[in-house]
């Protein structure tokens, strides 16, 4: 990568581009599906050499900059709460002198040589919340979503036993209470391992389960999981009677929310630094995950002296842990073929305990990463689990390699169907070509048409679909819905006939029996009728997750409609649909492209009904039904307020212009969108009209 002394303006400007929308998709990953993919440190670093380029061209700054967001859009199906003050982020630092360099800004700007005192917390990795109390009774709770915008998550927030929900008498007439809602590590422990059993899906760490567990549209399942929480700011409030942090934590223990006892007052770097290096020992120990330290100005009157940057406050920082790293050796180096035919590369460990957890399985991503780091079987090695995602080997002792040890050769043949792999230009995957004659690509393809944003099948988990697979039972999704019609449960046992039975008998099966095949049967019965998002989710498209395919269900209403556009390879309202990018689109038009992939959704249609999709449209709204596409900044709305305001008024909100579109909201600084938007003739709306529009 260039420096950044070195970049020229062009370069810059493309790169930022390229950063911004990057960062976009992993927050996305990160806050809509709960399935980061990068680490944390590699996202940090994105974030980081954002900042650095926008800080050498001011000029350059994007208005759709990462720098100006706090987090993602929020999820269509939750109620809306606008926060009355925003919910803002927090600046990362990574070593004690960048926290140096942190006091020395605050005291610089307060032009003051005086010591400050910092309240150093914890920082809780799991979901902000903010829980609203009106004369002492709670009234509603909210995520932080976009930091503008966040869910209705009251009736959620409420099955946690530890949010009082009346507060004694005295408390300011408007208070709302913000902190963290987390899942203990026990908790989380406990509740895959019950998962496992049921044939659930696994949460990859307790921050994801806490997150899937209260984002939940039924609270009774947020209800039934263990969560817990600490509180640790506040919002509105109609009268602030605490002038510190320390004082505000006095408070909130008064009231009875539950406040970290690990909070600490710190007078001194030095203080900072031991508290710093303490927590990092007890870290693994602790009962619940953090991800780093964060220092406030305890001194209330100071904070509000020095205030805000565009997201984040100048008086408060977060000085994140690194990494956690162990050192033990690559058994094995495995290929998985997943339900593309990808081939990834999988080391086998011996297990190692990395800050708290045992890992005995490392990514090693793909065939160049290990042509690059030269990782061979039977090598030492450095493993790394950052918060969030799968572990990963990072670093060859190549000092202690044996003497024998070869290079690792890729295989360009699939290790399970034996078809060729084989990796297209520019692609760093490469891919089984076997299709659905692969058994491992039909496996992985069933296990997800099955999975709990697909068709959710209750009775058919992981294992019983390798079972199934591997004895024949299913080929194709389609073979799900002929199971009962095929199984001879209710005839007599003709055991003369047995030899040549092409019956099926599940409940004569190892752990099956009668009334667990009724009720398998009646599962997949209940799935005979489907939404149009989980139906086109579980298709398993390359790279349309539930959140696209709730946009291609909303943008395109029925089944038929996606279907002949994309037979058509008509791309046009595709890619107007803001969310779906050029490769994205490619993705989805090679799908359905393929005669076997028509074939499956042929035969699946002869047992399946997919319902349309039918929003309930504002229709005496004149944004009602409307394609609207935002350009530039716009002075009084965030864009996520601006795009959320037209979906309220019955609008679909495009990322590009076409013919398609009917308005273009037009902001400061709006770059080609709205020249696109004067040569195709669409028409143009500045803010003031749009607010009108939305009869604001
Ligand atoms: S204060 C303006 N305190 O970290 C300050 N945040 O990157 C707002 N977090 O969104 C946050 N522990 O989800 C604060 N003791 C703590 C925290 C904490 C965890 C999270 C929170 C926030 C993010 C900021």
């Amino acid at each position: 990568m260039k420096e950044i002394a070195q970049l020229t303006e062009l370069e810059a400007a493309a790169e930022l581009a390229y950063l911004a929308a990057e960062i976009a998709r992993a927050d996305n990953a990160y806050y809509q599906n709960d399935e980061p993919y990068l680490t944390d440190a590699d996202y940090d670093r994105l974030k980081h050499r954002n900042t650095a380029i926008e800080a050498r061209f001011p000029h350059l700054v994007r208005p759709d900059s990462p720098s100006k967001r706090v987090g993602a859009h929020v999820q269509s199906q939750f109620n809306k709460i606008e926060h009355r003050f925003p919910m803002l982020s927090l600046g990362d630092v990574f070593s004690i002198e960048e926290v140096a360099d942190f006091v020395q800004s605050v005291k610089r700007f307060l032009n003051t040589a005086e010591n400050i005192v910092f309240m150093a917390e914890p920082k809780i990795d799991g979901l902000s919340f903010a829980a609203r109390y009106e004369k002492g009774r709670f009234v509603s709770g909210a995520t932080r979503g976009d930091g503008v915008i966040g869910e209705d998550i009251t009736e959620n927030l409420k099955t946690i036993r530890q949010l009082p929900l009346q507060l004694p008498e005295g408390v300011p007439e408007v208070l709302e209470v913000r902190g963290e809602v987390y899942m203990a590590k026990a908790d989380f422990m406990a509740l895959n391992e019950k998962n496992a059993t049921e044939k659930k899906k696994l949460f990859a760490n307790p921050r994801n389960a806490a997150a899937g567990s209260l984002r939940q549209l039924n609270p009774q399942i947020t209800a039934a999981r263990r969560l817990s929480l600490w509180a640790y700011t506040w919002g509105e409030v109609s009268e602030r009677k605490w002038q510190t942090q320390a004082e505000f934590f006095d408070k909130l223990a008064e009231w009875g929310f539950p406040v970290n006892p690990l909070n600490k007052l710190c007078n001194s770097l030095e203080e900072i630094e031991a508290n710093f290096a303490h927590m990092m020992e007890i870290r693994a120990g602790l009962e619940y995950d953090i991800d780093g330290i964060v220092y406030k100005v305890n001194d209330i009157a100071l904070q509000e002296r020095l205030g805000f940057l565009t997201r984040t406050p100048r008086w408060a920082i977060a000085h994140k842990f690194p990494a956690e790293q162990a050192l033990t050796r690559i058994k094995n180096i495995r290929i998985q073929v997943g339900r593309t035919g990808a081939l990834t590369p999988v080391a086998d460990l011996e297990p190692v305990n990395v800050g708290g957890v045992i890992v005995s399985h490392a990514t090693l991503h793909n065939e160049d990463e290990i042509k690059r780091k030269d990782f061979r079987i039977g090598d030492m090695v450095v493993v790394q689990r950052a918060g969030d995602v799968i572990p990963q080997v990072v670093e060859v002792k190549t000092d202690k390699r044996p003497t024998d040890s070869l290079p690792f050769e890729f295989p360009n043949r699939c290790p399970e169907c034996g078809a060729h792999a084989v990796r297209e230009e520019n692609e760093a995957i490469r891919r089984c070509t076997g299709g659905l004659s692969c058994p491992a690509q039909i496996k992985e393809r069933l296990k997800h048409f099955v999975s709990k944003d697909a068709f959710d099948i209750v009775g058919l988990g992981d294992k019983v679909i390798e079972e199934f697979c591997a004895d024949g039972i299913l080929h194709s999704p389609a073979d799900i819905f002929t199971l009962e019609e095929r199984n001879g449960v209710d005839k007599p046992l003709d055991l003369f006939a047995m030899d040549k039975d092409e019956e099926l008998h599940l409940e004569r099966r190892d752990g099956w029996g009668k009334l667990s095949t009724q009720k398998l049967f009646a599962a997949i019965k209940a799935r005979r009728k489907i939404s149009l998002p989980r139906f086109i989710y579980a298709l398993g498209i390359p790279q349309v997750g539930s959140a696209t395919a709730l946009l291609l269900a909303k943008n395109y209403g029925s089944f038929d409609m996606l279907q002949k556009d994309m037979c058509a390879k008509e791309t046009a309202k595709l890619v107007a649909i803001d969310g779906i990018g050029g490769n994205m689109a490619q993705d989805i038009v090679e799908f359905f492209g393929e005669e076997h992939n028509l074939r499956v959704i042929e035969q699946l249609r002869r047992y399946v009904e997919v319902e349309n999709y039918v929003t309930e449209e504002i229709t005496d709204s004149p944004l009602s039904g409307k394609t609207v596409v935002f350009t530039g900044t716009l002075e009084k709305l965030t864009r996520a307020e601006a795009k959320a305001l037209a979906q309220k008024m019955g609008a679909h909100v495009a990322g590009s212009v076409s013919a398609h579109t009917d308005f273009v909201v037009v902001g400061e600084d709006a770059g080609s969108k709205a020249k696109k938007a004067a040569e195709l003739g669409v028409k143009t709306l500045s803010e003031a009209e749009f607010a009108q529009m939305c009869g604001k």
